[in-house]
């Protein structure tokens, strides 16, 4: 096992997501130091993981009452991070998208980022807190402004779309677990900006659901809209969050593995479209006469299949783009404009 320092920290450790998440980073045998932080309760959560007996190191940051010392615990949490995950923020309601978190979760977006940039600028950050097509963007501006933007080391959660889509399409297909899919999940992640390419399993899709109109569209709209059985279920008591845990701690240990070395993974994550970035030029190339066909602009960011390694993104992924077949082409477009539209908004918001 590599003997590396490695302290993550979770900002929204108290909320739905930040304590099942926590829990399995606590099992982690790779973390040396989990600090976590929140603006209430948790000492209580940092308390009930101290107990379990894994070598995880537990640090604990609450925002105190006291304005004066306000900034202090966000400080140290974040300071010399190697990965700073946020489910910060608030989730939604039944009837509300995640557009509507926008306003809130911007501001609390903003406020984070502004002290990673400013105690922990080489940390690698995860951004789970929703709409992530316009919080990542927000992240990626308080980063510029600061000089520390990477954008290799910033990402938008989206592998609970990937993990959806495993599992819906198995429950369709007898005789098959979720394990035998890997379904690639393009575009961003909410709604119809979420593109799963069930044409490009990596397990063998059956043709039966490939070809049946019905039974694809039904299961698509059941990705783009999974969340929204959660939310009903937990009748105003929260969105996904146990799922959402899961999703996030297995892409975080992608990252990792990449980070320490140990085994190179592909999974499909929401980032600025970078030309530094391995494969980002070949992917813009091909994205761009299908784009121009349509009139319509090139994403700056996106969710695309890459790989990691030690400084974040290894090479980004750009096969599926020409793989597409003419429905995923269509959601593609449809997609892209709300991405467009949603990274404004994040812009916006911060330039304002
Ligand atoms: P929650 O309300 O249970 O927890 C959020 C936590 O953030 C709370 O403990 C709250 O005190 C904390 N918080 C609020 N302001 C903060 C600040 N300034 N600094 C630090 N912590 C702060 O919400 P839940 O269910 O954990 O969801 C969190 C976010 O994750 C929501 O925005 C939700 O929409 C999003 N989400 C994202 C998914 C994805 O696939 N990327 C999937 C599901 C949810």
């Amino acid at each position: 096992m590599p003997n590396k320092h490695i302290k993550v920290t979770v900002l929204g450790a108290a909320g739905g997501i930040g304590q099942p998440l926590s829990l399995l980073l606590k099992l982690n045998p790779h973390i040396t130091e989990l600090a976590l932080y929140d603006v209430v309760n948790v000492p209580g959560v940092a308390a009930d993981l101290h107990h379990i007996d894994t070598d995880v190191k537990i640090s604990c940051f609450m925002r105190p009452e006291n304005k004066e010392e306000e900034n202090k615990p966000l400080q140290e949490a974040v300071k010399n991070s190697n990965f700073v995950i946020i489910p910060a923020g608030i989730p939604r309601k039944p009837g509300m998208t995640r557009g509507d978190l926008f306003n809130i979760n911007a501001s609390i977006c903003a406020e984070l980022a502004t002290f990673i940039a400013l105690n922990a600028p080489e940390a690698t950050v995860l951004v789970i807190s929703n709409p992530v097509n316009s919080t990542v963007a927000v992240f990626k501006e308080i980063f510029v402004k600061h000089g520390v933007f990477d954008a290799k080391k910033l990402f938008g959660v989206t592998a609970l779309d990937h993990v959806r889509s495993n599992t819906f399409l198995s429950e369709l297909i007898e005789g098959t677990l979720p394990n035998h899919y890997d379904i690639p999940v393009v575009g961003g992640h909410s709604g119809h900006s979420i593109v799963p390419l069930f044409s490009q399993s990596k397990g063998d899709v059956s043709l039966k659901i490939l070809n049946d109109e019905n039974i694809l569209d039904a299961l698509i709209h059941r990705v783009q809209y999974g969340g929204d059985e959660v939310v009903e279920a937990k009748q105003g008591k929260g969105s996904s969050t146990l799922s959402m845990a899961y999703a996030a701690n297995k892409f975080f240990n992608i990252v990792l593995n990449g980070y320490l070395n140990l085994k190179i993974t592909e999974l499909a994550s929401y980032i600025y479209l970078d030309n530094a970035i391995p494969g980002v030029t070949e992917l813009k190339r091909d994205l761009k006469p299908l784009l121009d066909s349509q009139h319509l602009e090139m994403p700056e960011f996106l969710a695309t299949p890459m790989t990691y390694g030690p400084d974040g993104v290894a090479a980004v992924n750009y096969s599926w783009v020409k793989a597409m077949n003419g429905k995923e082409r269509e959601m593609f477009y449809i997609a892209t404009d709300f991405i467009n539209q949603n990274v404004e908004k994040g812009v916006s918001f911060v330039k304002a």
